[in-house]
């Protein structure tokens, strides 16, 4: 098999980390693999499974000696950079939200539009997180039933806000049981500064994620609307979305309601999930087996669970909860099996 030069921008942060890792699980065939990050982590020696890597900062001569570019450094870095990558004829696959609705830039989850990245011209966009990882177990339910509507309400980790995320949470929550000397009644009195996030998070979820858009929706709850239809090329379908950060470190969870065109059942339901790429079924209340992010974390797999006939929609509808990694099947993992497609 033919080798690829890869560059991760972005190398040092949650999803870069997580690109290397995922490039090694998923044998991608890595010729040369270069490491980008911001000045402060430049000279820095970084141990991965192709060898030890210095960190660089960017530059064209990067690009020009590489044949896939990984971005994970956030959507200014991409919007400053796209067009030196693809005059330097290198693969850009990006996991900021910077271009993901251009209409000629393909939005891709492999296991629903591959065939989407062969039209590309020069970008591939990887969609937000909570959209990809309700999509894997929505599309093939929507292929065997036909979704009318979804409705979503997510369970977001710390590290969807990246590093300073999930320091942040680690911070706070000994801040609080320092502050409070253990005692319940003192933690919401406690003083903490947020950084990452709109309030504290220790101890509390916030129904914040992204700004808010003028229909009273945030950015992040758009998303998965506009995206869905883009990567499942319907935009008949009603999706909405309440996105709500809670104190976790890793995995989203969502807790989704669907009314279908064709009357599905639970049975129909977990046979198509249990043949689906991408899907894990953990679904057995008796032995309280359910998704979790806890035992999401790491794994590739979407994981769904307490799937039930939804008592609204009765037999057009259903309603589960999933748990997936969003590092993973939300950020690198999807941006490493986008990259496969061109191997
Ligand atoms: N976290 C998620 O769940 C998730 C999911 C999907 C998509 N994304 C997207 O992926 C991107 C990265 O997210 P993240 O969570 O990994 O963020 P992060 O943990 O904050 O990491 C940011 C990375 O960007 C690098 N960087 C900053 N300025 C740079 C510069 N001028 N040149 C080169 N590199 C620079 C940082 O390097 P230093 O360490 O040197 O500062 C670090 O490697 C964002 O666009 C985000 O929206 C994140």
């Amino acid at each position: 098999m033919d080798t690829k030069n890869v560059v991760i921008v972005g190398a040092t942060g949650a999803v870069g980390k997580a690109m290397i890792k995922c490039l090694d699980n998923l044998e991608f065939p890595v010729g040369n693999l270069r490491l980008v990050a911001s000045e402060r982590s430049k000279g820095k020696v970084v141990k991965t499974s192709f060898g030890e890597i210095t960190l660089e900062t960017i530059s064209d001569e990067v690009f020009e000696s590489s044949d896939i570019a990984l971005f994970s450094a956030g959507g200014d870095i991409s919007r400053e950079w796209r067009d030196r990558v693809v005059a330097a004829d290198c693969l850009m696959i990006d996991n900021s939200s910077a271009f993901r609705y251009e209409y000629d830039v393909p939005l891709v989850v492999p296991e629903i539009n591959p065939d989407a990245a062969r039209e590309h011209n020069g970008v591939i966009a990887n969609p937000n997180c909570t959209t990809a990882i309700a999509a894997v177990v929505l599309w093939p339910l929507h292929e065997a039933f036909g979704l009318k509507k979804v409705i979503i309400s997510t369970y977001q980790a710390t590290s969807g806000a990246g590093a300073k995320g999930m320091q942040e949470l680690l911070d706070q929550t000994r801040d609080v049981l320092e502050e409070s000397e253990g005692n319940p009644l003192k933690v919401s009195k406690c003083h903490v500064e947020p950084r990452a996030f709109a309030h504290p998070i220790a101890f509390n979820i916030i129904p914040h994620i992204d700004k808010f858009q003028k229909n009273g929706y945030t950015k992040e709850e758009m998303k998965v609307t506009w995206e869905t239809h883009k990567i499942f090329g319907d935009d008949s379908i009603a999706v909405s979305c309440t996105a709500v950060r809670i104190p976790t470190l890793r995995a989203h969870s969502e807790s989704i309601v669907i009314e279908t065109e064709k009357s599905v059942s639970v049975d129909e339901a977990r046979e198509v999930l249990e043949d689906s790429d991408g899907v894990k079924v953990v679904d057995n209340p008796d032995d309280e087996l359910y998704p979790m992010p806890l035992e999401a974390s790491g794994k590739s797999g979407v994981r769904v669970g307490r799937i039930r006939q939804n008592i609204v929609f009765g037999e057009n509808g259903l309603e589960f909860f999933i748990s997936g990694d969003q590092l993973l099947k939300g950020a690198a993992l999807n941006a490493v099996q986008i990259a496969k497609l061109f191997v």
